[in-house]
């Protein structure tokens, strides 16, 4: 209580003497295309392989708390990723992009609490979800006949 008044005073105090807005200034750099391709492929793929099975037997998977860690790590970046997808105009309508980001980010947030329970039926629960959520999205805004194949198509 005391800190986060502590830190309320600082941030009015920091707006007060820069005289603007409390708006913080960002820029849009990438396209959707290049953060599915760099971050949130990458870190989606860190979730799902650290629950699979081939023939009944777990592959891979994490072992160390480093992997686990790691296996955090990367579920909140997947979950993280959904804000810059809803940043300025990438977020392509108010509705369905939203909702469907947001079911994205609830996943990965479920997985990265599996990761730090380091509950693995739980991570593939969480995956199965988040697989759903880019399908979902998928299906809904890219027009397959003008993109090549992506998950969920
Ligand atoms: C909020 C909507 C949305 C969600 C959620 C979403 N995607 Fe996408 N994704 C898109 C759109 C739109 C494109 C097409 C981008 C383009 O080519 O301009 C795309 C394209 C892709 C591509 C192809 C990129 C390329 O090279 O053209 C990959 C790979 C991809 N998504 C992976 C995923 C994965 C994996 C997930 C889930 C973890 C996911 N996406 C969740 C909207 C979404």
């Amino acid at each position: 209580m005391i800190r986060s008044s502590v830190i309320g005073a600082l941030v009015s105090t920091a707006a007060m003497t820069s005289g603007c807005s409390t708006q913080p200034s960002y820029q849009p750099v990438a396209t959707v295309e290049q953060i599915m391709e760099a971050s949130v492929e990458p870190t989606s793929n860190a979730v799902f392989d650290a629950a699979a099975w081939v023939n009944g037997v777990q592959v891979g998977g994490p072992r160390t708390d480093d992997d686990w860690k790691m296996g955090e790590a990367n579920a909140l970046m997947l979950a993280e990723a959904g804000n810059l997808l809803l940043m300025g105009s990438r977020a392509k309508d108010q509705v369905g992009w939203v909702t469907r980001t947001q079911a994205m980010m609830d996943a990965a947030n479920e997985a990265a609490r599996a990761a730090q329970a380091k509950n693995t039926d739980a991570i593939f629960n969480a995956g199965t979800t988040i697989y759903r959520a880019c399908l979902g999205c998928h299906l809904q805004y890219i027009n397959p006949a003008t993109v090549k194949p992506s998950p969920g198509q």
